[in-house]
């Protein structure tokens, strides 16, 4: 169980991997997650579901490799298998009939955003994504995407593919008013926060999907606490996607910044009473 089947570099840092996982294969639907523990001694991290195949009875997943467990999942191989694999978890995404409906994403986000965009379009909307890279090396899945919307446009930071510049100034330089129905915005969040300013008196209904810390993943342990609209929501089991313009992402950002020492920490930690042994 829990397989590696498959594994591909889309990136710099960016790696895919298809899971053996034929519960999940059958369960999950676009804007779900998975929580993984790389290996026993890991830290549990949650992934989005990217894709599936039911021939394969697998699940894909996109690691962008930032910190200690996300390098500990990218480290396994074929033939390997994750310690443990739990999902599909939260909620599917909000979809739509006949809208204009605007797909935002960058970095990682990209490949979360597929099979959300891809749901879209299948399910009658007239999709256009909007996607944002470091720079050209780092677009990833452009063919898929190509394959899935009705549109396609790339940003990147230095200009070497594209629109140059971030994809909220992509939105802006084609957008406005009126021109969208509906959004999906996945990705860092001063990118979702800039989405959701730049868009708010647009008369666009606008998800991000969120990525607070997250550690059950049940709704228990509070790590996830989100304020959307003044109230108080778990993003494991309310989310992760919420109306974009009731996010208070200024406390998302406080909080996801809370754990920073320790995460530089434990890549640096050499274990002393050899837990570290496999
Ligand atoms: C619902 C959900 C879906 C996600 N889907 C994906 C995915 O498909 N692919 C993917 O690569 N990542 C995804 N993430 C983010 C991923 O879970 C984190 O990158 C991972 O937990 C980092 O663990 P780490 O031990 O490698 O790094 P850490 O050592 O924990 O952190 C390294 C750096 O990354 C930052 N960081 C940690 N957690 C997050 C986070 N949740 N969001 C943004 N920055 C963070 C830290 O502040 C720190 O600067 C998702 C997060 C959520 C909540
Ligand atoms: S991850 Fe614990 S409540 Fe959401």
């Amino acid at each position: 169980m829990n397989r590696i089947l498959a594994k591909r570099q889309l990136a710099p840092e960016v790696t895919l991997l298809e899971v053996e996982a034929p519960r999940i294969q059958k369960r999950w639907k676009p804007g779900m997650f998975i929580i993984i523990r790389p290996l026993a001694e890991s830290e549990r991290i949650p992934l989005t579901i990217v894709d599936s195949s039911a021939e394969r009875q697998s699940i894909t997943m996109v690691i962008q490799a930032i910190g200690k467990t996300t390098k500990e999942a990218v480290a396994l191989e074929p033939g390997d298998a994750l310690c443990d694999l739990v999902g599909p978890l939260g909620e599917a995404a909000t979809m739509t009939t006949g809208q204009r409906v605007v797909c935002m994403a960058g970095g990682v986000g990209v490949a979360e955003l597929l099979p959300v965009a891809k749901a879209f379009h299948d399910a009658g909307n007239h999709v256009t994504a909007l996607c944002g890279a470091r720079s050209d090396s780092y677009r990833i899945l452009d063919e898929e995407l190509k394959a899935a919307v009705d549109e396609l446009q790339w940003a990147t930071d230095d200009g070497t593919f594209g629109f140059h510049g971030n994809v909220v100034q992509l939105l802006k330089s084609l957008a406005g008013p009126g021109t969208f129905t509906e959004g999906h915005v996945i990705g860092p969040i001063p990118m979702m926060k800039a989405a959701a300013e730049a868009t708010r008196d647009w008369g666009l209904k606008l998800h991000a999907s969120l990525n607070p810390v997250m550690i059950d993943g049940t709704g228990m342990c509070g790590g996830c606490r989100v304020t959307v609209g003044n109230e108080v929501k778990f993003a494991c089991v309310d989310g992760p996607e919420f109306d974009a313009h009731l996010v208070d992402f200024d406390e998302l950002t406080r909080r996801n910044r809370a754990y920073r020492e320790m995460e530089q920490e434990s890549l640096r930690h050499v274990c002393r009473v050899g837990l570290d042994v496999r």
